[in-house]
């Protein structure tokens, strides 16, 4: 009984000072609504509700995102996510990165993106294939307008 009080005391000693260890997420680059992505309503709400909390300035963080170690997880996320594609400043963007982009949308949909261990908390994020199908070809018909 007593190991296991002394166990359990240095478990949670060990959970406290891990909450000291933070992961900091740079603020987002300020943006004005019309530098946006735009895209066809559907595929917008689309991106909004599976991609934003990692690809936007809009991300909504849930409280156990404060927590370590799962904030590490999830802070990290989204810095390098926001670095990669960040759809609030995407009029910033020149032709050859959109292009880019789109490319990476158009081949990173069908299993990379979004990754399955935030699609296995966020239920409502998940896409089904026929709408996967569909960010594809928006994204694949966009980097043809592209020189
Ligand atoms: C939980 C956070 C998260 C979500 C949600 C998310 N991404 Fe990502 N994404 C990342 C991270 C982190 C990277 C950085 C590079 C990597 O891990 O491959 C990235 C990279 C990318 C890249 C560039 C890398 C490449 O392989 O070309 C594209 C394109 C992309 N994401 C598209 C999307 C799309 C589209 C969605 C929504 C359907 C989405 N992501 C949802 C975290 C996320």
């Amino acid at each position: 009984m007593k190991t296991l009080k002394i166990a359990l005391a240095w478990l949670i000693a060990g959970f406290a000072i891990i909450q000291l260890i933070r992961i900091d997420v740079p603020p987002p680059p300020k943006a004005t609504p019309d530098e946006e992505i735009q895209a066809p309503a559907k595929i917008q709400t689309m991106l909004k509700r599976s991609c934003y909390d990692c690809h936007s300035n809009h991300t909504n963080w849930p409280w156990y995102s404060k927590i370590a170690p799962v904030s590490w997880e999830v802070r990290s996320h989204v810095k390098d996510g926001r670095n990669w594609l960040n759809f609030s400043i995407w009029k910033r963007y020149d032709e050859k990165k959109k292009k880019k982009l789109y490319e990476g949308i158009a081949k990173s949909i069908d299993w990379k993106m979004p990754p399955s261990d935030y699609l296995w908390i966020h239920k409502d994020a998940r896409l089904t294939r026929a709408q996967r199908e569909e960010i594809k070809k928006w994204a694949e018909k966009e980097a043809a307008k592209l020189p």
